[in-house]
């Protein structure tokens, strides 16, 4: 690669660093705010790479035309955000998450891999890996959740499954791990807006899944929009140089996010392009994403020496090597095959794989009085906006079809013909309430008669049924990028759907769509039941009505905090003790690390989940009560789990760890294991963790990463509230 640098001219070279928006190109999809970019038209296939253009034949013919306009025939790049599967759609990360299973998260970014790489895409702009912990941010979805350990298992997985072994074997692409960083942590849970972490919170809760990913051989980083330590990150030295690339040894490609370059201009840390340009170049960005901040301003730069011609040497040639991992210049159009999409997209074997991601990935929030699952003898009415919609594969799945995703009424007479009756009982949105986002158009334009017909039609319905099943949620929109809500509930209309309903019928099953945790005090009073499925993909009908039937059970646990109230937020399992820790009566107490209006607990925790059996542990033990920081010492934890119920399950045992006293304050408890098993009624099975003072290390007082002597509380149980404990001390 180094031969064909050299022979470049520094045009051509600047332009390997541009990437052009899609709408430049035919089936282009706009995916962030469209900049002018005065790009010549005959420049735009001098352009190193293109974002968000599909389709073999299309990427054939562009590639065609690249090849052709570049001095030396360099082949372009083709990247787009496969987010949770490309034609089949898999459930939402922060969904994905909730399995906790990441071989399985593993399988579903393969054969997404497999699809968009038919489809002639050779990167995506996948793993998501910012740590999340404030509902109102939109992103939270994108996210595998609250936790570093779990994230950094998804991020890593999401890599495996995209990348393989050899970017070159057929059906890979390359990774790109996102946004670097910190992007999770925006002030008031508002997208773009400012990023305050301690340096130690950074290092120790934010960076760690990033670093999974980069650990796991991911080929990209792309920078986040927002600032850090005042910074942007696409201008942040220290972050992307002194941490990315000299302390972690990442060579890799980094893209910026979309504009976020230029977007240094307002963000007032750059006066003018030129600016930009230099502190982008400068920290080590090597692609711009659809501006023209690097192709209008690096060439002076460089030509007169204010910056030195080897910062765009070594970005371009990162962007060659990239290429040539891939195979491109022996074959540019890599697996772009018309054959293979009709093959893939769609595909048995990728449905069957989305269906059982849409199942793991439920959670069972409440189950009072055994209400689920349902029995196909009782008189059941199915009411809600979520009984029609197609709209249940989340805002980054634009790649897919609305019409690839059965509804839940389609998929009821499919499998259980016309037992059961159905009502919309109201939209989705207030009337006159219109959306627009990413992948949905919506406009409620119901009169006022129309929407009380409806309503009495529901309502009418669920007065003679045995039970009525709600499908209520957010629209797929109202999460992902720019969707910050500052009111995380279910829509006013849904609302009152709901409130009719239980007035009339006190045997209500909630099935909620949605994207982030949502405050649920009000479904979770007037359900027996609730049933979390997220936005489950291109398989989620069939896979929500096997499990109301019971065909199938939830073992889903939650990766992020249900806050209790949107005042409590951002709220965290893996929270510090403060100096005045309370466990009481909200009511009671004062001068305590309290409210007075609402309890400190979240209203349902990270790690949380039911099934349609019931476990029980045994007291945990371990091993012995002394580990020692000196050799390959561990120590195990075991308990006895047992089925207590009538019917197999599958319970996620999770082991957490507390470090009582540390040279700084340390987490009430830390996930560090988890495993899930499955037991017939009745069976029991002894579970154990293996510790190591590896699993003990963190950031100490000096910023040393290293695992302290002293006293450890470990804890064994099906959520992050388990009070299952034993003590251990680890010594020198
Ligand atoms: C968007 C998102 C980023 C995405 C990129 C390309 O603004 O922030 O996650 O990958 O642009 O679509």
């Amino acid at each position: 690669m180094l031969e064909l640098l050299q022979d470049m001219s520094l045009e051509e070279k600047i332009y390997q660093l541009v990437q052009m928006p899609g709408e430049c190109f035919e089936q282009g999809i706009l995916t962030g705010p469209a900049a002018e970019m005065g790009i010549p038209q005959e420049k735009i296939y001098q352009a190193g790479s293109c974002l968000t253009v599909i389709g073999a034949k299309t990427l054939r013919e562009i590639q065609d035309k690249a090849m052709a306009a570049q001095p030396h025939h360099i082949p372009m790049l083709f990247m787009c955000d496969i987010i949770n599967g490309y034609r089949t759609v898999y459930p939402v990360p922060l969904a994905q998450g909730c399995t906790f299973d990441p071989d399985l998260v593993r399988d579903c970014a393969k054969m997404a891999a497999a699809e968009s790489a038919a489809s002639g895409v050779h990167v995506t702009f996948s793993p998501m890996a910012d740590l999340v912990r404030d509902a109102r941010w939109g992103r939270v979805m994108e996210s595998t959740g609250e936790d570093p350990y779990l994230n950094g298992l998804m991020a890593k997985a999401m890599v495996e499954g995209y990348q393989g072994d050899d970017l070159q074997e057929k059906g890979r692409i390359a990774a790109c791990v996102k946004h670097f960083a910190g992007y999770g942590a925006p002030t008031a849970g508002r997208d773009y807006n400012t990023v305050e972490l301690s340096e130690r919170t950074l290092y120790e809760d934010y960076l760690p899944a990033y670093k999974a990913a980069l650990d796991a051989k991911c080929a990209l980083v792309m920078t986040s929009f927002n600032t850090l330590n005042r910074i942007p990150s696409s201008g942040n030295k220290a972050l992307m140089r002194d941490l990315l690339r000299d302390e972690w040894g990442f060579d890799g490609v980094v893209i910026s996010d979309w504009a976020a370059i230029y977007e240094m201009l307002p963000h007032g840390i750059a006066a003018n392009g030129e600016e930009a340009a230099r502190l982008a170049i400068e920290a080590g960005v090597d692609i711009d994403m659809v501006t023209s901040i690097y192709s209008k301003n690096l060439y002076e730069l460089a030509a007169d020496g204010r910056i030195p011609m080897a910062l765009v040497d070594e970005a371009v040639l990162r962007v060659l090597e990239l290429k040539n991992k891939l195979g491109l210049f022996e074959h540019p159009y890599k697996d772009a095959s018309e054959d293979d999409e009709n093959a893939l997209l769609l595909c048995d074997a990728h449905r069957a794989v989305a269906g059982q991601c849409a199942s793991e990935s439920f959670v069972l929030l409440k189950n009072d009085e055994g209400i689920l699952p349902l029995s196909r003898e009782k008189k059941i009415a199915l009411i809600g906006p979520y009984v029609n919609s197609r709209l249940i594969t989340g805002s980054w799945s634009f790649f897919s079809k609305d019409e690839d995703n059965r509804t839940i009424h389609e998929v009821l007479q499919e499998q259980y013909g016309d037992c059961f009756a159905t009502a919309t009982g109201c939209e989705l949105l207030e009337a006159g309430r219109k959306l627009t986002g990413f992948s949905m158009d919506y406009l409620n334009e119901e009169t006022e008669e129309e929407a009380k017909e409806k309503l009495d039609k529901a309502v009418a319905l669920a007065r003679e049924a045995e039970v009525v099943v709600l499908f209520l949620g957010e629209p797929k929109d109202f999460t992902g990028e720019g969707a910050s809500r500052a009111d995380i509930t279910i829509p006013a209309l849904q609302k009152n759907l709901l409130r009719s309903v239980a007035a009339v019928n006190p045997n209500v099953v909630t099935v909620l769509f949605n994207g982030r945790p949502l405050d649920l005090r009000e479904e979770s009073a007037l359900s027996k039941a609730i049933l979390d499925v997220w936005f489950p993909g291109t398989e989620g009908a069939r896979a929500i009505l096997d499990m109301l039937f019971g065909v199938t059970a939830p073992s889903g646990k939650l990766s992020m905090s249900f806050p209790f109230c949107v005042g409590q937020v951002p709220v965290f399992y893996n929270e510090f003790s403060t100096g005045r820790p309370f466990f009481g009566d909200y009511r009671e107490g004062r001068f305590f690390s309290k409210y007075i209006d609402i309890p400190n607990e979240p209203l349902y925790p990270f790690g949380y989940g039911l099934t349609y059996t019931s476990f029980s542990y045994s007291d945990v033990t371990v091993s012995k009560p002394v580990l020692s920081i000196a050799g390959e010492d561990s120590l195990t934890a075991t308990v006895t789990l047992t089925n207590t119920g009538s019917r197999e399950g599958t319970e996620v045992v999770q082991l957490y760890i507390r470090d009582l006293a540390g040279s700084v304050v340390r987490p009430v408890r830390e996930l560090k294991d988890f495993t899930r098993v499955t037991l017939a009624a009745g069976e029991a099975r002894d579970v154990t963790f293996t510790i190591t003072p590896s699993m003990l290390q963190f950031y100490d007082i000096d910023m040393e990463f290293t695992a302290e002597p002293g006293e450890f509380m470990l804890f064994v149980g099906g959520d992050s509230r388990t009070q299952n404990a034993a003590a251990f001390t680890l010594v020198v």
